[in-house]
């Protein structure tokens, strides 16, 4: 059965994106927000696989390039969907369909894009469906911890930034209990350590 897996880059005091320079109170508009959460992205020779314009540390190539061969479909949160603008109605990923999990309607979903208010395990379900052989990546920390909660996450990444954002949306949220998790891999590489987790059961 294909794996179901998150992958984000987080700050250490555990921001998934910043609040805006002016310092006002509209956190977490996506990349422009905290663009040095991903300047591993483009700092450099390698080029990614899958990725067009991405340039990044021979190491960091392997692991982004590894972790993004594995996507067969993506479910993200409904609040990731709108900070990064709908993504033009396509998708986070250059091959992998796109469901977003919501609780509301989205009249702007586009033909290429699937939206689920039946919940996290209905989105699984069908992400997985679609995937084939291929695993389910899971983006933002609301649809993270609901997969969390429902037992569904097999694996989480960190993509660790050695900066302390101060503020700006948690990617961390308030579970029931202690979620263990087994340390599989961790690679330092410039300006970021990627560390990957199993979720122990
Ligand atoms: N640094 C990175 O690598 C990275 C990666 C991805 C995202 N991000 C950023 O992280 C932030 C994500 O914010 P977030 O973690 O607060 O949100 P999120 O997970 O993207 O979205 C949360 C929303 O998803 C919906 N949702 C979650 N669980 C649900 C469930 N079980 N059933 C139905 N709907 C459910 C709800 O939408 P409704 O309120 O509509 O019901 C909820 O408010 C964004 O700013 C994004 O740009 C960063």
């Amino acid at each position: 059965m294909s794996k179901v897996f998150s992958a984000h880059a987080v700050s250490v005091d555990g921001y998934v994106s910043g609040r805006t320079p002016d310092g006002d109170k509209e956190f977490g508009r996506g990349l422009g927000d905290a663009p040095m959460l991903f300047d591993w992205y483009f700092d450099g020779d390698t080029p990614s696989r899958l990725f067009d314009g991405f340039k990044l540390s021979e190491p960091s190539a392997r692991v982004f390039d590894t972790a993004a061969a594995r996507v067969g479909a993506t479910v993200a949160g409904r609040t990731t969907y709108e900070h990064s603008s709908h993504w033009g109605g396509g998708g986070p990923h250059p091959t992998a369909p796109l469901f977003v999990l919501s609780h509301r309607p989205a009249p702007e979903i586009s033909e290429k894009q699937t939206l689920v208010t039946t919940g996290i395990e209905d989105a699984i379900a069908q992400a997985r469906a679609v995937a084939g052989d291929k695993d389910v990546a899971l983006m933002g920390g609301g649809v993270l911890t609901s997969a969390l909660e429902a037992g569904l996450v097999d694996e989480v990444i960190l993509h660790q930034v050695p900066v302390l954002l101060g503020g700006g949306r948690p990617f961390f949220q308030d579970l029931p209990e202690h979620v263990r998790l087994r340390l599989i891999e961790a690679v330092p590489a410039p300006g970021v350590t990627h560390l990957r987790y199993e979720v122990a059961r």
